[in-house]
């Protein structure tokens, strides 16, 4: 049986006994209404652990004022059995004064610098500080010796690996790939807002990310190939927040760059506001 854990105490009792035994804890950091997305982020875990930490809290330092932190879908009980079912050994369900003991408006903050300012950093200030915040707590408070998060939040990857790298944590990072509806929509819990209009157009994410990558292979110059994502989705129905072809550190590539590169776009449909990303390599 999965152990459902609320208490910091009992979080730690519970992992130092794992650790006393000599095993590897795996660690699952979500904001809970879990898919297969998630399961999947399990299932890697539990290939480079002994024990499977998930964590379910829905953060609220890194939704800005006119985001969706009220309506974010909480299902615990579906999370749990989930859990359960995907072979989690414990679930850590803390609560907001669990998380920051002083309140979320008085809680000592992290800042990423430089990544950050730009695409989802710029267009919701102060989401990755949230983000950071959260996840050096939750690293804290778990001590696990990996953990997995989804390259569908690519920036939220580098955000993470830079604290990781410059606060000198002992974890080791994995990136999951991103698992895909057969119509090519990356899951995301936010999918569930759309309505069945909304969700026939967001396929076109996919789509787009595709021809942009297959244009930059054929050479199609860069501010081209992003000007023109951003007409096809606004064609389809979307409004575009970006549409863009980056380095992997998210430097403007040159036209005809070759080596790794990454096609990023978000975009909202109605009031939800949907990211994906494609990463390519043009050198091969
Ligand atoms: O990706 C998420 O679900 C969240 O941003 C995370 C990493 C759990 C932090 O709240």
């Amino acid at each position: 049986m999965i152990e459902v854990i609320s208490q910091l105490g009992a979080l730690r009792a519970h992992i130092n006994g794992w650790k006393q035994e000599g095993l590897r804890v795996g660690f699952v950091p979500t904001m809970g209404n879990l898919h297969a997305g998630h399961f999947s982020l399990v299932e890697l875990a539990r290939r480079h652990a002994d024990k499977v930490v998930a964590s379910v809290f829905v953060n609220p330092t890194q939704f800005g004022p006119n985001e969706d932190f009220g309506r974010y879908p909480r299902t615990p009980d579906a999370d749990t059995n989930g859990l359960q079912a995907a072979g989690c050994d414990a679930l850590w369900l803390p609560s907001v004064d669990a998380m920051y003991p002083f309140g979320a408006d008085h809680a000592v903050r992290m800042h990423v610098p430089g990544i950050t300012d730009t695409l989802d950093g710029a267009s919701r200030p102060g989401h990755f500080d949230g983000v950071a915040t959260v996840v050096a707590r939750l690293f804290n408070q778990v001590q696990a010796d990996v953990a997995v998060f989804g390259r569908k939040d690519y920036q939220q990857l580098a955000v993470i690996r830079y604290l990781v790298r410059d606060l000198a944590y002992s974890i080791e990072i994995l990136a999951a790939d991103t698992l895909r509806d057969a119509d090519g929509l990356a899951m995301s819990s936010r999918n569930q807002y759309l309505s069945e209009q909304e969700r026939a157009i967001a396929p076109s994410i996919h789509r787009v990310l595709q021809v942009m990558r297959d244009a930059c292979e054929a050479g199609v110059p860069r501010s081209a190939i992003e000007a023109s994502a951003g007409r096809t989705l606004r064609t389809a129905g979307l409004v575009p927040d970006y549409t863009v072809l980056r380095r992997p550190d998210f430097t403007e590539p040159v036209d005809g760059e070759t080596g790794a590169l990454v096609a990023l776009i978000a975009a909202r449909l109605g009031t939800t506001r949907l990211i994906d990303n494609l990463e390519f390599d043009t050198g091969i």
